[in-house]
């Protein structure tokens, strides 16, 4: 029988799972006491490069941090605009507001939910700097129609890889480049439940411009470019040496991780499909998908609620990412967009609902959640 709690994420399974592994990457740090830029920070950035198959990895201590470093790496200044979804998580708005850039919001697609290329090109104006995609819930933008339409305005692309690492692009002149690799710089988090995801706050950012790399390598650590020689402004964002050591293990079984997500995911497929009133997530053809979240779409914010409530009763977790769109938070309303400014963004957030979506589900679990979720 099967045990009435299924989390949204099972970070306690997976670790039993890997525990031998882990604790000895954990003790080898603590009898090193190197805790600060020790050794495996290094490796784990050099094993993850070339997991991504192009350019450089430099760590930093969280996925906003990296945001904020790539704006600050590119040379952003008050006041350039910087294109976004407003069906999003905040912190590349967040990020581009504290150094008071302008977060300029954009509708995504109604079935990926990623930025929509023609909105994202109808927001530029003279003060356009940039564009950041967002790969969310594990699958690519167009990152064709983005490119293209950064090279012909002169923008910069930077990645938000937070939720989509070991993703990829299948068409055209990127075709099987890996996510984060593919603009001019890429970031990503690894918040515990984040698909490589470590035991506390982490970050990285990618670029293959050496140049670039070096002036981000430099942000990081205070501007410094050699030990107290600081030659420009930083920040201090570093990932630590047990973080570090913790994301090399779980790196070697990343493509397990995203196998048994791909498979979670295909389970779902087969067991909703056809329950009227639920959509199961719509999958561009020229993207991989690695299922950072397994995300339906219900009728209306009644019907949600109705089903997620008996989800709950059930002992199943559920999460609504993301309930309100960005331009819509008081945080963001200095910013001036009317409510109904991005109707996709404002539909969605009415009736997505993320399942429980992790390496440890079975098809037991699966089949559970789906006959809870039919019967609601
Ligand atoms: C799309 C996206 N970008 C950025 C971040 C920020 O990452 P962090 O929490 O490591 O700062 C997250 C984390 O939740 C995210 O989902």
């Amino acid at each position: 029988m099967l045990e009435k709690n299924l989390p949204i994420v099972d970070l306690q399974g997976q670790y039993q799972r890997l525990k031998s592994e882990i604790d000895a990457a954990i003790q080898e740090v603590l009898d090193a006491g190197n805790f600060i830029q020790g050794a495996q920070v290094k490796s784990f950035s050099l094993h993850l490069a070339r997991y991504l198959g192009s350019g450089e990895v430099i760590p930093c201590a969280n996925g906003t941090d990296a945001l904020q470093i790539a704006y600050m790496a590119l040379g952003l200044k008050p006041g350039d605009e910087v294109i976004m979804p407003a069906f999003n998580y905040v912190a590349a708005a967040e990020a581009a507001a504290l150094m008071g850039l302008k977060p300029v919001f954009a509708d995504v697609h109604p079935g990926t939910f990623n930025l929509d290329p023609e909105k994202a090109a109808d927001a530029i104006t003279p003060a356009t700097k940039a564009i950041v995609p967002v790969h969310l819930f594990g699958q690519s933008c167009d990152m064709d129609a983005i490119m293209k339409l950064a090279e012909k305005h002169g923008l910069f692309v930077i990645e938000d890889n937070a939720q989509a690492i070991g993703s990829y692009w299948k068409s055209g002149q990127y075709a099987g480049k890996k996510l984060g690799t593919i603009g001019h710089a890429g970031t990503t988090s690894f918040f515990p439940s984040k698909n490589l995801g470590c035991m506390g706050d982490g970050g990285a950012l990618m670029c293959s411009d050496p140049q670039l790399a070096e002036t981000i390598r430099k942000i990081c650590n205070h501007g410094q470019s050699t030990k107290y020689r600081y030659e420009r402004i930083g920040i201090n964002s570093r990932l630590d040496t047990l973080q570090a050591a913790i994301l090399e293990v779980k790196l070697r079984h990343l493509d397990h991780f995203i196998a048994a997500r791909q498979k979670a995911a295909a389970g779902y497929d087969r067991e909703l499909q056809g329950i009227s009133g639920i959509e199961i997530p719509e999958r561009d053809p020229r993207s991989g998908h690695v299922f950072h979240q397994y995300t339906i779409k219900t009728e209306n914010r009644e019907h949600r609620d109705r089903i997620r409530k008996h989800l709950e009763i059930n002992g199943i977790q559920s999460m609504i990412y993301y309930p309100m769109p960005l331009h819509m938070q008081e945080g963001y309303r200095y910013l001036g967009y009317r409510e109904d400014a991005f109707p996709v963004s404002g539909h969605l957030s009415e009736r997505v609902l993320s399942l429980p979506m992790h390496t440890e589900l079975d098809e037991e679990k699966i089949g559970f959640i789906c006959q809870t979720l039919r019967k609601a």
